[in-house]
């Protein structure tokens, strides 16, 4: 399997979840989102290149927790850059620094940091198949399409649910067909809402790889606590309680604590 470059867009605003903190820099558990989540990266042991985009005045930061994670002797280069005024712009910039001798380049948001470095494997093994592969999980909601006028707002229209996923990231690529994509976006004005979308436009098919609830993207303040929470149990898992056997008798699986249970139910 190849190497990758990543690129963490980290330069959102945070305005959803009403912090003064933009999402990538809040602290959870003593880290910041955006460690966390290269932490998953670097243990794919893949990773040969990371381009954080973000806001200027959280550069410092972004280089800080970079290089604690990628010394010299780990060889992954890091850059990290200015963001744009919209996720695709910060993209664009990044796009732009990611070295060309790379094939494949994985664009993540920071703000998911419990993808799981297998399930980032195993996108990566389907784009080197098809050249274009993403994380996404079966919609469990109902989606209605709205429309919207004079302050009311209602559905003439249900999508089949079962022909509905709901997009994730990582989103891998193969460097030549993302960065055509970008180009073509830029020349025709369009603003798409993740990247596979812009590859869709240029007639190319993109893989879904089917993934868990627990790769969340952190929106709103109920994210927030979820994501406290299930950074507290990974800290601090679980402890195994073993009640002395009787006499004669071994300890039984019963006395053994439960396996950690995922957050994800990937079906609803
Ligand atoms: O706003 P949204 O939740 O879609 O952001 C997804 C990711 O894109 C976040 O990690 C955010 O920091 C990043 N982003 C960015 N540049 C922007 C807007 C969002 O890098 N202009």
């Amino acid at each position: 399997m190849s190497g990758f470059a990543l690129i963490l867009p980290a330069a959102g605003s945070g305005r959803r979840l009403g912090n003064v903190v933009p999402k990538p820099y809040i602290r959870l558990e003593g880290r910041t989102i955006l460690e966390v989540t290269l932490g998953r990266f670097k243990e794919t042991g893949r990773l040969e290149q990371v381009v954080i985009p973000t806001s200027g005045a959280y550069m410092d930061e972004a280089s800080d927790a970079a290089s604690r994670l990628f010394g010299a002797e780990t060889g992954v280069k890091v850059s990290v850059i200015e963001g744009g005024a919209e996720r695709q712009d910060s993209i664009a910039n990044a796009l732009a620094h990611v070295d060309d001798r790379i094939g494949w380049i994985c664009i993540h948001d920071a703000v998911r940091p419990f993808v799981k470095p297998s399930t980032i494997l195993s996108v990566l093994e389907r784009a080197e198949a098809t050249h274009a592969a993403i994380l996404a999980v079966p919609a469990k909601d109902t989606i209605k399409q709205a429309l919207c006028e004079n302050n009311r707002i209602w559905t003439r229209f249900t999508p089949d649910r079962s022909t509905l996923w709901q997009a994730q990231t990582p989103q891998i690529f193969a460097s030549d067909l993302i960065r055509r994509a970008y180009r073509e976006a830029a020349r025709e004005g369009f603003i798409g809402t993740d990247d596979a979308s812009l590859v869709e436009r240029l007639g190319h098919d993109v893989d879904l790889v089917e993934g868990g609830r627990e790769n969340f993207k952190i929106t709103y303040p109920v994210d927030l606590q979820l994501a406290e929470l299930l950074l507290r149990k990974e800290s601090d898992p679980p402890q195994v309680q073993v009640s002395p056997a009787p006499a004669g008798k071994a300890a039984t699986s019963s006395n053994q604590a439960p396996a950690p249970q995922n957050a994800d139910a990937s079906h609803p």
